[in-house]
């Protein structure tokens, strides 16, 4: 089977690590040749918005997936109408406008932070006045890794938040006084059935996801997060792997953004699972049965950012295994992770902070997990 993978990035590379050994071959669409996915498949260069270009790439393939959540939805429908695209545009839409996400959520009985669309600047006022402070004023669309949200801690931040980033449409949330964030992946085959991983619990250091860990051994908040990510997939006829991100706040799941894709807090589940999410995508995607989503141990995965340690020090560390995109170092670029495996939580914590500090991540904000 030819899989036609829209974005190129590391998602798609691991993606395709993945399924060459089920069989399957790939070509992949993105803007340049120099991308993560160059190693693993074919390249078709093209803008998202070149509907006569994507066309032509769509004819090659069976069957056309994404690794970037902002391909244009026209663009998706436009090749949707040559080779079958999964998930469907219509679930790519339901991520890519933050207010129309949390409506979705609203809609399903998904708890959400209370939040305010915002025009103008008199829209910010009043929504700061209704939601108070702390908050965080987020742009709707093409927001990652932290990037197009202004913090808002007292009232007085708001001119300097609005110039940060006005001109687009924007929303302000309440600030959630969390005490962990927690994250569930899940897979849906064709047929309508779901598997799910056990949650896993992530570590943001300036709104960019640091570490993951899991199991989160919590059975409540595992099957609160089955309930909720079982509900909107249900609701969207989703096919393939799909992450919603939660905020715990007082033991309650409120929900913070849906991916409607293979999702970095996932990349544990590697060497961490009995099948991994890139595998699970796939097998979802092309119309086999899931695989087990069983965790192997305790997992943790830290994210290489802005810069790569030594290789040496990486392969020194028994049982470390190191993921390189293949990508260019620059500051707050994801350049790769690494993972552990550990027997127990002890063992594996022990590795965690090692691993945060070969990444350069600093370990302040380390805890020991749910
Ligand atoms: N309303 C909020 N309350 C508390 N923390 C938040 C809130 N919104 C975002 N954050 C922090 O910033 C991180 C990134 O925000 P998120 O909305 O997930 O954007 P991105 O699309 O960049 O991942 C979150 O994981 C969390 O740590
Ligand atoms: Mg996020």
């Amino acid at each position: 089977m030819h899989i036609g993978i829209l974005g190129a990035g590391q998602l798609g590379r691991m993606m395709a690590i993945s399924g060459i050994p089920l069989g399957m071959r790939f070509t992949m669409y993105d803007r340049g040749a120099d991308v993560p996915g160059a190693a693993v498949a074919d390249i078709v260069t093209g803008a998202f918005d070149d509907l006569q270009r994507l066309r032509r790439f769509a004819q090659r393939v069976d069957l056309v997936t994404f690794d970037w959540e902002n391909v244009p939805v026209a663009s998706a429908r436009a090749v949707a109408a040559i080779a079958p695209v999964r998930p469907s545009p219509r679930a790519l839409a339901a991520g890519q406008d933050r207010v129309a996400e949390k409506r979705l959520f609203t809609r399903l009985g998904i708890p959400v932070a209370p939040w305010r669309p915002v025009e103008d600047r008199g829209d910010l006022a009043r929504a700061i006045a209704a939601l108070g402070v702390p908050g965080i004023l987020k742009t709707r669309r093409l927001g990652y890794d932290g990037k197009g949200q202004a913090r808002v801690r007292r009232a007085t931040d708001a001119d300097r938040a609005w110039q940060l980033v006005r001109g687009q449409p924007l929303v302000y949330e309440r600030f959630v006084n969390f005490s962990r964030e927690v994250s569930l992946v899940g897979a849906r085959d064709r047929a309508g059935r779901t598997m799910f991983y056990p949650l896993a619990e992530n570590l943001h250091v300036d709104g960019i996801l640091a570490m993951t860990r899991a199991p989160c051994a919590d059975a409540r908040l595992q099957r609160g997060a089955e309930s909720h990510l079982g509900r909107l997939m249900a609701a969207l006829a989703y096919t393939g792997v799909l992450c919603v991100e939660f905020f715990v706040e007082r033991g309650r799941l409120v929900a913070n953004e849906m991916a409607p894709r293979v999702h970095n807090s996932g990349h544990w589940t590697i060497e961490g699972a009995e099948t991994s999410q890139f595998e699970n995508h796939l097998r979802a995607i092309a119309g086999l049965p899931l695989g087990s989503t069983r965790a192997r141990g305790h997992s943790v995965m830290v994210n290489l950012i802005g810069r790569m340690p030594p290789r040496r020090s990486i392969a020194a560390l028994p049982g470390v295994h190191l993921h390189d995109y293949g990508k260019s170092p620059r500051p707050g670029r994801k350049l790769g992770h690494l993972t552990y495996v550990g027997a127990s939580r002890t063992v594996r914590d022990r590795l965690a902070i090692r691993l945060l500090r070969l990444a350069g991540a600093g370990t302040r904000s380390f805890r020991p997990m749910c």
